[in-house]
């Protein structure tokens, strides 16, 4: 074109307007966003024939390429113009079908009894994945306990060994109910003060030993992304004997992992700091999707951490009055949420919060 076009502006003129016609029947056509985007490339990207002409506007004579430069850039800003404009257009389009097809109509419930034997529901994958923790540790011969949910700061945080101003507070970013006068009142940041209910309530009916595991719901002022959750659940297990060393600590986390995850699965445990128990550790499992090996989820680690755990502090045992020469215990906390998205490959938390019914069906 560069040469049949160098010695009459005039015809180059008339080419463009051509082409420009012929790019926007192009970007007309387009009926969705992907569309769009592949006639934006083929008419204005890199290699199209208006990025030809511009190339070979070089070879025209310095009058006849002012004037074919000015009309190639107007044609051009237009272009550019309606391909913003369909864009916007089509991208309301989309959206309205995708809401359409989201919808959810409550009235089609009593349309699908008629036509249709009526879909029964089922669990919750939380309540679930709980049902099948406690049922693990109730065959190694824990009792299952519960606690309240609105804690005072006393049983979340100072009888485990955490003061005002500890800097261990500083893991729990807490919702306050109550603050001050007569008492501070948290949602509690994990199941651990139920440990000091459990301790206290042993003492009172002079009951130790405690084998004990807590579920139930936390709260943390996290913000929710794809692995935390504000609100989420935890299994906390205590256990409070003569003689329990690390080594029953170890063993009991071990013998639950392959229990509930199955043979392929096994425990780690890594030196980690919590004011409540001392040592402390951190408790991962092997990674459930690379078995190991190594993979996204995982980090290339192999493994996935799952809670804590450690020896039952004396520290503790001092604010519930248990005399730490006569007891040891230890204590472990993890996530129910990460133990079901585990098992299930879930790649994102929030659904479990989300109640959308299209995700739950599928367990
Ligand atoms: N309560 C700790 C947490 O939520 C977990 C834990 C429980 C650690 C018991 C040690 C012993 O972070």
């Amino acid at each position: 074109m560069a040469g049949s076009g160098a010695s009459d502006p005039n015809r180059t003129l008339g080419d463009l307007d051509a082409l420009a016609a012929a790019a926007a029947r192009t970007i007309e056509q387009a009926s969705t966003t992907a569309e769009l985007e592949r006639a934006e490339t083929a008419t204005l990207g890199r290699r199209s024939p208006l990025a030809e002409a511009r190339r070979a506007l070089g070879s025209l004579d310095p009058e006849a390429r002012r004037e074919a430069g000015r009309r190639l850039n107007d044609l051009w800003s237009s272009l550019e113009a309606l391909v913003a404009r369909s864009r916007a257009e089509l991208a309301r389009q989309e959206r309205v079908a995708a809401l359409v097809a989201d919808r959810l109509d409550l009235t089609e419930v009593v349309l699908a009894t008629v036509r249709s034997p009526l879909r029964r529901g089922h669990r919750h994958l939380v309540s679930t994945t709980r049902d099948a923790l406690e049922d693990v540790f109730v065959a190694m011969g824990f009792q299952v306990a519960e606690g309240p949910e609105a804690e005072t700061d006393w049983y979340n945080f100072e009888a485990l060994n955490i003061p005002p101003a500890h800097p261990a507070r500083g893991m729990y970013d807490s919702f306050y109910l109550e603050v001050g006068e007569p008492e501070t009142v948290v949602l509690r940041t994990h199941t651990s003060p139920v440990q000091i209910r459990l301790m206290e309530a042993a003492v009172a009916a002079d009951s130790i030993p405690i084998h004990a595991v807590i579920p139930g719901r936390c709260y943390r002022r996290d913000t929710a992304d794809a692995s935390h959750l504000p609100v989420f659940h935890q299994v906390e297990g205590l256990v409070v004997d003569e003689g329990i060393t690390f080594a029953d600590l170890a063993g009991t986390i071990e013998t639950f992992t392959t229990a509930y995850f199955g043979p392929k699965v096994h425990a780690r445990l890594r030196p980690s700091y919590f004011p409540f128990t001392e040592p402390s550790a951190e408790y991962d499992i092997t990674c459930t999707l690379c078995l190991g090996a190594g993979c996204r989820t995982c980090s290339g680690t192999g493994w996935l951490e799952l809670g804590g755990c450690g020896m039952v502090d004396p520290a503790v045992f001092a604010a519930v009055g248990i005399d730490p020469e006569v007891w040891s215990g230890f204590a472990f906390g993890f996530g129910i949420d990460r133990c079901a998205q585990m098992r299930h490959q879930v790649a994102d938390m929030r659904s479990l919060l989300e109640s959308d019914v299209r995700f739950l069906r599928q367990f």
